[in-house]
């Protein structure tokens, strides 16, 4: 690496959280990693950490990333969670990749194709986006399918998991699946990250798919849930229940200070006079920009134990006001331990999921595992 921006992923921390989360939910055999979009911006490295942790299932959204998978994974099970094209099909059952079905026609398209393949059911229990609807066409496929075509797992994605949502959600999978005998499916997978704590376990699903609460996010980590819970005394609402998972950072974006320049009062800096400055200002000059990760307006980054605000950015360069204890070559946070993903994420105003998929792949990834660091450029 020559530009010293990075993404650095703690494995032994994301192992960590694999192992608390079946720890705290043991009672599932299919533990599902989610890494779409790869591996949620962590990249797809991650995912044999991920194996060795006890994932023992990897989800996909799209045929190239189940290809991504398999290029270094030859034997753990991948499941396309969206439809994949009809074209695609036979790559799919080269490779050992299971698909999702979510309409009859598709079903039959598969079954009169003769290629043999793993498939999933996928309901729609309200989301819209994709999975079936007709309780006939789920009991079809159900009993049409065969060692050639072969229906392994029955899901749905739910939108909430808790409150009014949830129960009209599962009673539509209830409603939809009431054709079929579903305990004679292999995995029946319902939850996500933030739905599982929301709601006891749902007794006959026997996957769970993990994505975001791997990085280190639960749905009420303790220190929130202490605030809300201050709130809601105040406002008199019912206070969250705090997860019971203890998780760790995983992501840490890193850059480093290039140049420090001195502005006069009433000069200014960048495009257009981004930065107009009015006392003698220092600003910290850092080799990244929106085309490394499109976030970064308004936000702030850590540079010697402080907060910094970022003031102009462009396409490969941000600048921060800083201080004379600030010197070429300090390290810089944009997000990690000082300004957590959960805090960045709520300076940018956009979720974390948005925040960590924001990281181009122009951007190097650095895989910590105790001693050894290994540089990915995706
Ligand atoms: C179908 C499906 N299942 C599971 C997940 C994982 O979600 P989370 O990161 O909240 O665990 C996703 C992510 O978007 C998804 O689309």
């Amino acid at each position: 690496m020559f530009r010293k921006t990075y993404l650095e992923i703690d494995l032994g921390a994301l192992k960590y959280n694999i192992g608390q989360i079946k720890e705290k939910f043991p009672d599932y055999g299919y533990y599902f990693g989610v890494v779409k979009a790869n591996a949620y911006g962590a990249g797809i490295y991650a995912v044999n950490s991920m194996v060795e942790a006890g994932i023992n299932y990897i989800a996909v959204s799209s045929l190239e990333e189940a290809l991504g998978v398999r290029e270094i994974n030859k034997t753990v099970p991948v499941l396309v969670l969206e439809p994949i094209c009809f074209e695609g099909l036979s790559v799919a059952a080269e490779n050992d990749i299971t698909v999702t079905v979510d309409s009859k026609e598709y079903f039959d398209k598969m079954l009169s194709s003769g290629i043999k393949i793993k498939f999933h059911i996928k309901v729609d229990c309200g989301m819209n986006r994709f999975g079936l609807t007709d309780k006939n066409d789920v009991e079809y496929i159900f009993k049409n399918a065969n060692d050639n075509t072969c229906l392994e797992g029955v899901f749905t994605q739910l939108s909430s998991g808790q409150g009014a949502r949830y129960k009209k959600q599962m009673s539509l999978f209830k409603e939809r699946t009431s054709l079929i005998d579903l305990s004679l499916v292999k995995i029946v997978h319902i939850d996500r990250s933030l739905t599982l704590e929301q709601h006891e376990k749902i007794d006959f699903a026997n996957g769970v798919r993990l994505g975001i609460v791997m990085y280190g996010f639960a749905k009420m980590p303790p220190e929130l849930s202490m605030k809300r819970r201050i709130f809601n005394k105040l406002t008199g609402k019912k206070p969250p229940e705090a997860s019971k998972l203890k998780l760790k950072n995983v992501l840490r974006f890193y850059s480093e200070v290039l140049e420090i320049k001195k502005i006069a009062p009433g000069e200014s800096a960048g495009y257009g006079g981004m930065f107009d400055s009015k006392a003698e200002t220092l600003i910290a000059v850092m080799p990244y920009g929106f085309a490394d990760f499109s976030l970064i307006d308004k936000t702030q980054v850590y540079i010697g134990e402080k907060k910094r605000q970022i003031v102009v950015n462009y396409m490969d360069v941000t600048s921060a006001v800083v201080d004379s204890t600030v010197s070429i070559g300090d390290k810089v946070e944009i997000f990690g331990d000082n300004i957590t993903p959960r805090a960045a994420s709520r300076a940018a105003n956009v979720n974390v999921y948005k925040l960590i998929t924001s990281v181009t792949n122009r951007v190097p990834r650095v895989y910590v595992d105790g001693e050894k660091r290994t540089e990915i450029k995706y």
